[in-house]
């Protein structure tokens, strides 16, 4: 039997409207079926929402990456490849970049774009839910997730099999939105996110309830320093923080020990 999300939630000592999230046992199959739905408009509706930042977001995502030539990378919950085709600038024709994402409409997408893009040799899509990877332990020099994390079912889970595929000595970097601290931006921001963003949203892509789940599960997601708190757990170490926009966006990144593993891909 389906459980009823309540309407609203004690967020950070706040009544959050959550009416918009799928109850947890349903989460996966709600997300999933979300973005295989909103997959055309959803690079479009990006762009608009974002007043096109979403491009700088990446890039200084990809910079914690540290990525060098010839390295290779795995960019996990990988929708529409941006943060795959922003990693493959950055290794190179030498190096090796994979998206995965369990949305086939979404790496559809992906794919179309790769077939005409400059590192199309470098970059490969494959379908994989981020819980399960279909890679070797140690195999990547690096592994990024862009705005996907919050959308995990299990989200240690999706972590950890973040980190069994990270080398030792490689980065894992976080890029996901996130409650800005200022009060007054604050404010301004939940007007942005309940009101306009479901509207304009609903309007482009026809699926209001996906442009309502979104501000519901930036609201009802992890604190900075729980998700820091989850990498450690994971194996990942030195988490650092860096805000964007004003704190609306967060990137997380850090190390897996040296201590983790041989050193060598597997
Ligand atoms: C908000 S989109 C982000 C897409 C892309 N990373 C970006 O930055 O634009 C979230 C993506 O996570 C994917 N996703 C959510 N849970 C997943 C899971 N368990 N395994 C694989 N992909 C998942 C969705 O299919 C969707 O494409």
């Amino acid at each position: 039997m389906a459980v009823e999300a309540p309407e609203t939630q004690d967020i950070n000592g706040k009544q959050e409207k959550t009416s918009a999230l799928p109850a947890p046992e349903e989460k996966h199959d709600y997300v999933r079926t979300m973005f295989d739905a909103i997959a055309p408009r959803y690079d479009l509706l990006n762009s608009v929402l974002s007043a096109r930042l979403h491009h700088h977001w990446r890039r200084v995502a990809v910079n914690q990456a540290a990525l060098s030539p010839g390295d290779a990378a795995l960019d996990v919950c990988s929708g529409t490849g941006d943060l795959a085709f922003e990693l493959a600038r950055r290794v190179g024709k030498t190096g090796s970049v994979v998206g995965s994402d369990f949305s086939a409409p979404m790496l559809h997408l992906a794919e179309k774009k790769r077939q005409s893009a400059s590192s199309r040799d470098t970059v490969r899509f494959t379908l994989a839910d981020t819980m399960v990877l279909p890679f070797p332990d140690h195999t990547f020099d690096a592994v990024t997730v862009g705005f996907g994390i919050r959308n995990v079912s299990d989200i240690p889970k999706g972590l950890r099999e973040m980190v069994r595929v990270l080398r030792p000595g490689g980065r894992a970097v976080i890029l996901e939105f996130s409650q800005p601290q200022n009060p007054v931006f604050a404010l301004l921001y939940r007007w942005y996110s309940f009101t306009l963003l479901p509207f304009f949203g609903g309007l482009v892509s026809g699926r209001r309830s996906a442009y309502e789940y979104l501000p519901s599960s930036v609201a009802a997601f992890h604190s900075r320093q729980e998700i820091s708190t989850m990498l450690n757990d994971a194996g990942i170490q030195d988490v650092q923080i860096r805000e964007l926009a004003f704190g609306a966006v967060v990137v997380h990144s850090g190390t897996k020990p040296e201590s983790a593993g041989n050193g060598k891909r597997a």
